[in-house]
């Protein structure tokens, strides 16, 4: 049964770059063998994750996810079965805190500052299908090495 998370979370204050970015290779890779794909957003202080994927490895991953020291507070803003993903083609894409990030929380979030706690499912989604967007233009963007 194909389904969308969404969670919000707080990051530890120990976390450095490097850690991140290997986290981030190594969600990839499992991503890749478990049919998830998505999206995370961070700016330092917070995360805003989607994954979507079957309901079972989705379920497998947020308790992984609740036992992960590298955040907490981890609340969910929505769970819910769909019949395609908004994210079919990141194994997990990553937007990093930056101008056109803060924009579009402000045009997207009830607060001017990214406190995706505040937000609920259907905010939180927006918010990242344009932060989705977004990336999707910079990658274009990119020339290609
Ligand atoms: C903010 C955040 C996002 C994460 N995203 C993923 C992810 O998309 N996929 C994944 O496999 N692990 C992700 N992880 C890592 C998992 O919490 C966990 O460490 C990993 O799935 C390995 O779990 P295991 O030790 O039970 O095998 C993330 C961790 C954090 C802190």
């Amino acid at each position: 049964m194909l389904s969308r998370l969404i969670y919000a979370s707080a990051v530890d204050d120990a976390l450095q770059a490097d850690e991140l970015n290997r986290m981030l290779e190594h969600a990839r890779h499992r991503n890749g063998m478990r049919g998830i794909t998505g999206m995370l957003a961070f700016d330092s202080r917070h995360f805003l994750q989607v994954i979507e994927g079957s309901r079972r490895a989705l379920s497998d991953l947020h308790a992984a996810l609740l036992r992960d020291p590298r955040h907490h507070d981890v609340q969910l803003l929505k769970f819910a079965r769909i019949d395609a993903r908004l994210f079919p083609d990141w194994s997990m894409g990553f937007m990093p805190a930056d101008l056109a990030h803060r924009t579009m929380v402000a045009r997207h979030a009830p607060t001017p500052h990214f406190d995706p706690g505040a937000l609920d499912g259907e905010s939180a989604e927006a918010l990242l299908v344009a932060f989705g967007a977004a990336l999707a233009e910079r990658s274009a963007a990119r020339p290609l090495a």
